[in-house]
């Protein structure tokens, strides 16, 4: 047992980009669970965008100042975090690898970051917060059809010092994800002639799922209703700007949209009096040829301006993109697949390996680029080339 851990940590320790935790991790765990989270939707067009327009970031420098040291730091909501990198939301994940959830808070309250508890986590609220006490922590709600459902789940989540609330917008109707499909992913994963395959190929992670607690939507234990059955009865595709009214009126802390994909949606946030959006397309996993969201993300900024928190993701594969995403104006980025490549490869340990290179990376690009702080990006700025 011990060798295996020593194994898997030389492994992670040998991984030196977010490409290499990927590599690792497609080898560690079953097809069905690594297509899960690397697949997106129809032809995974927009995931390609996503990843197109980070590498067409073309980052301004400047010789003016020399830094030896620089500081990575910013303030959300009035407190300090270590990195403008905040853990997104991404429901099931004690189906990447057993430890779930607590883990990944783990390495956000170790690290001084956000971590953000998706409503379809395998930890329910109260479970993180017993769990990892001191983490900073944000809930991401889907809006539910019935808002009495809404407002016992968030009653939970408030009780349990989630501190932000994040309201997921950008599901109105189910992905078709066809990897997903082809798999014969189900969820809960049914023990079927395709799987039993996957259990040999696999043993080791399909030992660790079964010997430790039930796969399930955690916040939704004691619903008695059929998991299956759960993601499409709690899913409001009527939800507007109403309900934002709605959301101020029972949540007490900041409350920030995520999956804006416009600028009027974006300023419409800001006009009711919302405290920050996320241009995100979640991750390329709904919409297919939906906005590219750092392509979007200098348009917002200018349309909302400075005194609005603006937030990005999807593709951020490295320290050069949370680099860039500063630099053209975004107050931090959300990561999910980074972060889940680090726990298929070596589970917690993996997750702080992917905050590691991502630090290293950011703190090298802000030296080469002369920039001392978060600030100094932004004023140095960057470029979207033209592919
Ligand atoms: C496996 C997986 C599960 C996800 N689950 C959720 C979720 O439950 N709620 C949500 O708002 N976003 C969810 N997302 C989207 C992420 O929050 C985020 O927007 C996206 O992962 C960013 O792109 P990236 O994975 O390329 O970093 C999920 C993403 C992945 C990869």
């Amino acid at each position: 047992m011990l060798s295996i851990f020593h194994r898997t940590k030389r492994k992670v320790d040998n991984s030196q980009t977010i490409a290499d935790l990927k590599r690792l991790a497609k080898k560690n765990v079953p097809r069905a669970t690594f297509d899960f989270v690397e697949g997106g939707a129809q032809r995974e067009i927009s995931y390609a965008r996503s990843t197109a327009a980070f590498s067409n970031l073309q980052l301004n420098v400047s010789i003016s100042k020399n830094f030896s040291d620089v500081d990575t730091s910013t303030n959300i909501f009035g407190r300090k975090v270590d990195l403008p990198i905040i853990f997104a939301p991404t429901g099931y994940t004690r189906f990447m690898y057993h430890v779930g959830e607590p883990a990944v808070a783990a390495v956000a309250e170790a690290n001084n970051m956000i971590y953000c508890l998706s409503t379809m986590g395998t930890t329910s609220p109260d479970e993180l917060a017993t769990a990892v006490p001191g983490v900073r922590r944000w809930f991401q709600l889907y809006m539910m059809r019935n808002r009495e459902d809404s407002l016992r789940t968030l009653k939970v989540a408030r009780e349990n010092g989630f501190e932000t609330l994040v309201v997921t917008v950008d599901t109105p109707v189910a992905a078709y994800r066809p990897r997903d499909i082809r798999n014969g992913l189900t969820i809960p994963p049914h023990l079927g002639i395709r799987t039993i395959a996957q259990v040999i190929a696999k043993p080791r992670w399909w030992l660790n799922l079964i010997t430790t607690k039930r796969l399930e939507f955690a916040a939704f234990r004691g619903w008695n209703k059929p998991m299956a059955d759960i993601a499409s009865y709690l899913f409001d595709p009527s939800m507007t700007f109403e309900d934002a009214h709605w959301l101020k009126s029972v949540w007490e802390g900041p409350i920030i949209i995520k999956g804006i994909q416009s600028v009027p949606d974006a300023i419409m946030c800001k006009e009711i009096g919302l405290d920050g959006v996320i241009l995100s397309n979640h991750g390329g996993r709904q919409l297919d040829r939906g906005t590219v969201p750092l392509e979007l993300l200098p348009k917002v900024v200018e349309a909302v301006g400075p005194d609005f928190d603006v937030y990005v993701d999807g593709a951020v594969m490295s320290g050069e993109d949370v680099y860039g995403a500063i630099a053209c104006g975004a107050k931090g980025v959300l990561i999910g697949r980074s972060y889940l490549y680090g726990i298929m490869a070596g589970g917690q340990y993996g997750v702080q390996r992917a905050v590691d290179i991502l630090r290293q990376e950011l703190i090298r690009t802000m030296r080469f680029c002369g920039a001392g702080t978060l600030q100094d990006a932004q004023t140095l700025g960057a470029r979207i080339r033209e592919s």
